[in-house]
């Protein structure tokens, strides 16, 4: 199937790393070019030469902190100079900290509301005026199974991340008329740094905590960073033309609802 990315310019958000990284090489090399942000440099500079040595394609990458006004600004402004607009933007972000009711401040409240919901608010804003142009975009972000399920000792991610999932489905209508799409992504388990902290959390060996986590787990394995891309990469596509308002877990059945 050809998904009809050639020449699209894609922003990949928080993408040194992860799931965001594998979205970025994901459409890389399907023909996309690609501008990636993280707030490290030097893995970020790092990352993006991988994805320009494995793809040949396009990549602008700028180093921003995703919570930051004028950083989210001047990444998108700078995409507009380089590629004349954003047709797909994933907005990703680092999730907000673990805890229960007890261990978590007000300070911590906010922290999570400006990385996973204001964040998209602001990513979203500032890559509309060309996705209206040109009546053409995709708009995916990137949360969790959270928003369909709480998630054990999340009790931020489990609060704020369904937030996002409303505001995408309420914009849907809104913006149905520009030929522009919103989805969210809900990966459950998936093997990145971040879940290996969690091995490092519960003091266990890594080889350890996989197995253990993988026993609730439908398909018995923590999913990869590539088999989460394949569906973002998809629905970031052409060929996803007529699927909108969608929360979509990508979990290996974790999520046990119908719904
Ligand atoms: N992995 C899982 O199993 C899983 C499950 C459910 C949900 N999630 C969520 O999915 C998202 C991605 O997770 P991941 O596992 O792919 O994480 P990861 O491997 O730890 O990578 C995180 C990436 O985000 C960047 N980043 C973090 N905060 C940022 C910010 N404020 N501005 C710009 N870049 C930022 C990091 O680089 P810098 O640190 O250099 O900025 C890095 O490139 C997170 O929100 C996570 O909570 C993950």
């Amino acid at each position: 199937m050809d998904l009809g990315l050639k020449g699209k310019t894609a922003l990949v958000t928080a993408s040194s790393k992860g799931m965001g990284r594998a979205c970025a090489l994901g459409l890389a090399a399907e023909g996309a070019r690609v501008v990636m942000c993280a707030r490290t440099e030097a893995d970020l500079q790092a990352t993006a030469d991988d994805v320009r040595a494995r793809t040949g394609a396009e990549v602008l990458a700028l180093p921003a902190d995703v919570t930051r006004e004028t950083d989210v600004k001047n990444l998108v402004a700078r995409a507009t100079e380089r590629f004349g607009g954003v047709d797909i933007l994933i907005a990703n972000a680092g999730g907000p900290p673990r805890g229960n009711f007890d261990d978590v401040n007000d300070q911590q409240w906010i922290g999570a509301f400006e990385v996973s919901v204001l964040s998209v608010v602001r990513l979203i804003r500032a890559v509309l005026p060309s996705m209206r142009k040109k009546r053409w975009g995709r708009i995916l972000t990137i949360q969790s199974v959270s928003v369909k399920q709480p998630v054990e000792g999340l009790l931020l991610s489990n609060a704020v991340r369904p937030g996002v999932a409303g505001m995408m489905k309420t914009m849907t209508p809104e913006l149905g008329k520009d030929n522009i799409t919103f989805n969210v992504l809900c990966p459950g388990r998936i093997m990145t740094e971040r879940l290996l902290g969690g091995a490092r959390q519960a003091g266990m060996p890594e080889k350890e905590y996989l197995e253990k986590v993988a026993l609730d787990i439908p398909l018995l394995r923590v999913g990869t960073p590539e088999e989460f891309a394949n569906v973002a990469v998809f629905l970031a596509s052409e060929r996803s033309s007529y699927v909108t308002g969608v929360a979509l877990q990508i979990d290996g059945g974790v999520v046990r609802a119908l719904l």
